[in-house]
């Protein structure tokens, strides 16, 4: 199907769905346990119900913003997912990447990337951040954002929702692993998939890129492997100060949920607070991010920006975490669709019904500009 018949994110979730091996579309499209998280963070939107304001002259409407201190002419950007080329074995971030430079909106990047910094950041111009986890190694992490540095990224996002990974039951269901190893159970699912197949083998074996160094742990576990080997349970608000220090301003915190940890995060020097709760992926049944905005806006006081993500796949989802007082948007799976439906233009086809959108609903709502997104258009539930 061609890319320009989808008409909306669903449409790419479709196509990705048919292009994919069923075990690479469940690791993006799955969530923790029984999936409510991830369900509810999509539909918790409709019940968000809005007004317009009539007769407003609306032949112009101006995207644009800051956030973390980036002018970009979008108010959302692409969230970083681990191990892109997964998803398109062929270019992976650098189709990420290339689609945002084009779209004129941030790319994030993974820590658990499978294409180097340095490539990723040869791919675009355009602006880009860097992801990290809190690891047991700091001499690891302070290279890693050294060379991030390096190679121009701007802000640094410190992800810490993620102590454990979280119980997503598809994954052993389909036996997956990353990076995928030869299986029955792979063949099976590859034997009508021959491109993605095809695309995979060429490409070279799927790694942590940035760390080569740890290549033996990965060659013996895996990305799960991987992940125990480095990430630790014992780390507290007080580890996080140095990495603060070390990266400079840009630096935001993604995974919170509760006003009493934004002040922290402030408190250690965090630029920005990142409201997620891992696309429904680590603990389920947690509260959609749409419904924690008031009291997540009231602790930041106006000292932090904030981010948000979790189950956007439309464009009014866009205005109504603005309305609700984040400052910027991420997009996770809408951008994954894309990028498994049709790579670098599969993710610039998303974002760009994603624009659409935002500026559709915002003509509607009687919005010119991003700071007209004012609450008082929108009704939140009874909670
Ligand atoms: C396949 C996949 C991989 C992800 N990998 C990471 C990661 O490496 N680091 C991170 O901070 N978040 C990761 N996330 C979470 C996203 O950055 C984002 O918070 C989440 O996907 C937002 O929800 P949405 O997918 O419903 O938009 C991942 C999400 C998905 C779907």
């Amino acid at each position: 199907m061609k890319l320009a018949r989808a008409i909306n994110i669903n449409d790419l979730r479709k196509m990705a769905k048919a292009r994919l091996p069923r075990m690479v579309f469940d690791y993006i499209d799955g969530g923790a346990d029984d999936e409510v998280t991830l369900k509810h963070s999509v539909s918790r939107f409709d019940d968000y119900q809005m007004t317009w304001r009539s007769l407003l002259d609306v032949s112009h409407i101006d995207t644009s913003t800051t956030i973390m201190g980036q002018d970009t002419t979008l108010p959302f950007f692409i969230s970083p997912t681990a191990s892109t080329r997964l998803f398109h074995p062929a270019k992976g971030e650098l189709a990420m990447a290339g689609a945002a430079e084009k779209a004129g909106v941030i790319y994030a990047c993974s820590t658990l990337a499978s294409h180097t910094l340095e490539d990723i950041a040869k791919a675009t111009s355009g602006p880009k951040w860097v992801q990290i986890y809190v690891w047991r190694d700091k001499e690891l992490v302070r290279n890693f954002l050294a060379r991030a540095k390096e190679a121009g990224f701007t802000g640094c996002i410190l992800t810490v929702d993620l102590p454990v990974p979280g119980n997503r039951e598809r994954d052993p269901r389909n036996q997956f692993s990353l990076p995928p190893r030869p299986s029955l159970s792979l063949a099976r699912q590859t034997i009508t998939k021959p491109r993605w197949a095809w695309d995979l083998v060429s490409g070279g074996k799927i790694e942590v890129a940035n760390f080569k160094e740890l290549a033996r742990v990965q060659d013996q576990g895996g990305l799960v492997g991987f992940v125990n080997s480095q990430f630790s349970r014992g780390v507290t608000w007080s580890d996080v100060e140095w990495m603060r220090e070390f990266w400079g301003p840009g630096f935001a915190i993604k995974g919170i949920s509760r006003g009493e940890d934004v002040k922290r995060a402030i408190d250690v020097g965090a630029d920005t607070v990142w409201v997620s709760n891992h696309g429904g992926r680590q603990l389920d049944t947690s509260v959609p991010v749409i419904d924690l905005l008031p009291e997540i806006v009231e602790a930041v006081g106006g000292r932090a920006d904030i981010i948000a993500d979790g189950g956007v796949r439309r464009g009014s989802h866009v205005a109504k975490l603005l309305m609700r007082g984040a400052t910027g948007v991420a997009l996770g799976r809408a951008s994954l669709y894309g990028l498994g439906a049709g790579g670098e233009a599969g993710v610039l086809r998303a974002l760009t019904i994603m624009e659409d959108e935002l500026r559709r609903t915002m003509a509607l709502l009687g919005a010119t500009k991003i700071s007209e997104l004012d609450p008082n258009l929108m009704r939140a539930p009874l909670q």
